[in-house]
């Protein structure tokens, strides 16, 4: 298998950013630089989100303190099945401990289990800039979609600041398409301390993981992606057949054939370098080269080393299945460590910004 890429680049900076945590409790074990993420309760993830995102999440476990949730809040603010969601988020924890996010290590949890979220988010409402939230590109493209725009989905990037900021993480693993909502957490985090005169809450910087991006298998120009429709993702937990299936149709050449990669023929190649031994890669390509790789060839290999690559995955992913209980502990227990730093935050912001009964004394 090949080695990760970046793994040298994700671990922590030698500087150590004492923003992170700047009263740690003595006796506590040396500090670490926290890193926060969040991912919304899908259902299910598929390659791009596990190549793309998930198995940096994993990697940064090994020198970072790190917070995982499941963000059910964010879910709500369009159009969604209150009935399905329950079952979505626990299916979501399921895949992020298959694939390796380890509660021992870090905190996994659901953010609305952890009421705080929202209660910093209203304070971050007013500190965020109505106008600064106008231009945010993932509301003007979501708001297009919906029939129905809500003021939820407006916000939603002030409570994806109060989500990083309420752990005061100073290290955010995402994508592009985020680089928006996390210079508006910056600005919030600025604006804050800048008001109410003391530096408590960090600027986080982005950790831009050299992600590849997995494109669909049925229109390779697109990013792989649940809302495209069933053909254009691949799901880490989909029977066999149906994987074996959307390889062998996966779009390849559209136009003709060069010394340019076509899309389709690039996204096989890339699977196939996340998968299997570099030779097995080195080998196609060369007979791409020459003209001679015949592409069902070519995805046969890619099948073969996916699903390899995917086994123990999928084999711990079946087992969790089989134990609920097991898994609501975790979530339950990542809860409990979520909300322990929640609310000592809250505390002093509560005291910062005058509100609580606290501040009455
Ligand atoms: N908006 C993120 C996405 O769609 C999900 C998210 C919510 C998130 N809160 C976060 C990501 C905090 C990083 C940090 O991908």
């Amino acid at each position: 298998m090949i080695a990760f890429g970046d793994s040298k680049r994700l671990l922590p900076h030698s500087n150590f950013n004492s923003n992170s945590n700047p009263n740690p409790p003595s006796g506590s074990p040396p500090l670490r630089e926290r890193v926060f993420s969040g991912i919304q309760p899908t259902g299910e993830l598929h390659l791009g989100n596990y190549f793309g995102a998930i198995r940096t999440w994993v990697h940064l476990q090994e020198g970072y303190d790190c917070v995982y949730c499941i963000v059910d809040y964010h879910a709500i603010t369009v159009d969604y099945d209150p009935k399905e969601l329950p079952r979505r988020t626990l299916a979501m924890a399921m895949d992020l401990l298959a694939c390796g996010i380890d509660p021992e290590r870090s905190i996994l949890f659901v953010q609305s289990h952890v009421p705080e979220h929202t209660e910093l988010a209203w304070i971050f409402n007013c500190f965020a800039s109505y106008g600064d939230l106008t231009r945010m590109t993932q509301f003007k493209e979501k708001a297009k979609e919906e029939e129905f725009v809500s003021a939820g989905l407006f916000d939603y990037p002030v409570l994806q600041a109060a989500d990083i900021l309420l752990y005061r993480a100073s290290r955010v693993p995402v994508g592009e398409d985020q680089l928006q909502h996390l210079e508006l957490t910056r600005d919030i985090a600025r604006r804050f301390n800048h008001r109410l005169g003391e530096e408590f809450f960090p600027e986080p910087e982005p950790i831009l993981s050299e992600a590849p991006r997995i494109m669909s298998p049925a229109d390779p120009t697109q990013k792989m992606s649940k809302s495209l429709g069933e053909k254009h993702y691949i799901g880490l937990m989909e029977p066999e057949d149906s994987i074996y299936r959307k390889i062998r149709t996966a779009v390849t050449d559209i136009g003709p054939r060069g010394s340019e990669m076509s899309p389709g023929v690039r996204n096989l190649f890339l699977i196939l370098k996340l998968t299997a031994p570099e030779g097995v890669y080195r080998e196609l390509e060369g007979e791409y080269h020459e003209g001679s790789l015949k592409y069902i060839k070519l995805k046969e290999v890619v099948y073969e080393h996916l699903m390899e690559h995917l086994r123990p995955i999928r084999e711990r992913r079946q087992k969790l299945e089989e134990e609920p209980d097991q898994v609501r502990e975790i979530l339950q227990e990542g809860a409990a460590r979520a909300r322990a730093i929640a609310q000592e935050n809250m505390r002093r912001v509560r005291e910062l910004v005058g509100v609580g009964a606290g501040a009455l004394r």
